[in-house]
This record gives structure tokens, sequence and C-alpha cells, in this order.
């Protein structure tokens, strides 16, 4: 893995979501299932992330916001003009997947394993592209602008943002019994005690913003403009594009 380099992060380190991550350490390879038979649509939301990057016609600098096994990233990075990828993940199994996975791409990597409020924190400058696919819906309104401020400061042309999103007008409640009722039929490779484990995460740890809100929230923390660029088959997961 000559192109691979891995940071651990300082034991003290402070976690903002410790919660949510130790519920998904446990749940990896339920996910690792919902990833693979992409119900979650990891194909198209890596696809809208493509068309993104292949629009960039110099060198870029790509940075990956809770990078999980980092599959989506490699493939939208494949054929663009990528020459550093920055992951960052609080999962160990997740950072040792990437570690895999991105192992001889034709770009440097470095892994953090590493919070990644902390890490945008002390990130000492920007990289081209910010990606972050369904990983800051579990953060309260305030915690999401706080971090997306930071992530504003660490962006140097966009921040692309995958999450789930609830319509405009419909409350949380609403939201997951629609999420979930689309959702649930499609888990057809996961055992009933996985099934539970991941319906029981998103009842518990779920706080999607309505799509006006996303947009919003990104041009409060100082982005110029905010676009929706993906809504996927079943209207509840959305990605959104942030220019500087
Ligand atoms: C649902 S997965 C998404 C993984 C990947 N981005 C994708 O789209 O498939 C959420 C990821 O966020 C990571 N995560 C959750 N909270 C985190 C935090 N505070 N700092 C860093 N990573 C975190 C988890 O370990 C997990 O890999």
């Amino acid at each position: 893995m000559v192109n691979v380099h891995i940071h651990q992060f300082a034991p003290d380190g402070a976690v903002v979501d410790a919660n949510a991550m130790e519920q998904f350490q446990k749940q990896w390879g339920a996910y690792q299932k919902l990833v693979d038979s992409d119900v979650l649509s990891h194909q198209a939301a890596g696809a809208t992330l493509h068309q993104v990057l292949a629009g960039i016609s110099r060198p870029f600098t790509f940075l990956d916001i809770a990078c999980g096994d980092a599959s989506l990233t490699k493939r939208a990075l494949a054929g663009t003009k990528g020459s550093h990828y920055h992951g960052i993940d609080l999962s160990e199994p997740a950072i040792e997947l990437a570690a895999k996975m991105l192992d001889g791409v034709p770009y440097e990597v470095d892994l953090d394993h590493e919070d990644f409020v902390t890490a945008l924190e002390q990130r000492p400058e920007p990289a081209d592209v910010v990606w972050c696919g369904l990983s800051i819906h579990h953060l309260v309104t305030a915690d999401k602008l706080e971090l997306m401020k930071a992530i504003r400061g660490a962006t140097g042309i966009a921040f692309v943002l995958y999450e789930p999103s609830r319509r405009d007008g419909e409350d949380r409640e609403a939201w997951l019994r629609r999420f979930l009722g689309a959702q649930e039929p499609t888990w057809t490779t996961l055992t009933p005690e996985e099934h539970q484990q991941i319906v029981h995460h998103i009842e518990t740890s779920d706080l999607p913003e309505t799509a006006a809100d996303w947009l919003d929230l990104g041009r409060k923390s100082g982005f110029a403009r905010a676009t929706q660029l993906f809504v996927d088959p079943t209207d509840g997961l959305r990605i959104f594009r942030y220019d500087v």
C-alpha cells in the first residue's frame, strides 16, 4: 500500500457524535449489505459525484468526510484529474476497508481515523472538492450548521453532500414512515436481526432536514451557491452541491 497512509487520531480527541458512531460500528456489516445491494442508490450517487469531478479540468484534491469503505468515491474519482484523496472516518473497520479499496489507485491517499468535527476544525488548508455521504444527518440542526461552516473553510471549489431529506412541509415522523415504507421491502439481503438494527438506528438517530433547509444551511455556512443535483427513487435521499 505505498500510496495509502493511515493516521490515528489522538486518544483524547473529542467525539461529538459518539452514540451514532458506536451504533454504526456495530452495524457496519448490515450497512455494507445495503451498499452492495444498492438500495440506498450508491451507484447513482457515485455517478452524480463523478459528473461533478469530471467537470474539473486541472488536478484537484479531494476530501471524503466519513468515507466508510470509500467504494463510492473510488468509482467517482476514476478517470478524473483527482490527484490526492483524504478520507476521514471514526470507524476502524471502515478505515481498514478504505485502505484496501484504495490500494494502488493512481493518486496519493491519506486516511485519518478521527472524528470529522475535530479533523475539520484542525485542517490546515482547503481541499478543492469535499464530499460527504450519509453521515451528518445524525447531528441536530445547529451542529449541522457549525460543521458546514467548518466544511466551508475546508472547501476550495465545491462541497457535495448526499443525505436523507424530508420533503418540504413533511415532519420527521412522516418522513420516517414514508422512507421506511419504501426502503424496508428492498432489504432482502439482511437477516431479521440486521433489519431490526437498521430500523432502530434510523428511528433513533436520523435527523433529516427538508431539501429547502439543507440548501439554506449551505448558504448560511457561507457558500455562494446551493443547488440540488439528485433525488433517489424513494424521494428520501438527495444530493446537494454547494459552491464557494
Ligand atoms: C452511513 S456510513 C456512510 C459511509 C460512506 N460515506 C457512504 O456513503 O457509504 C456513515 C459513516 O460515518 C462514520 N462516522 C459517523 N460519525 C462520525 C464522526 N463523528 N466522525 C467521523 N466519521 C463518522 C461512520 O463510521 C460511517 O463510516
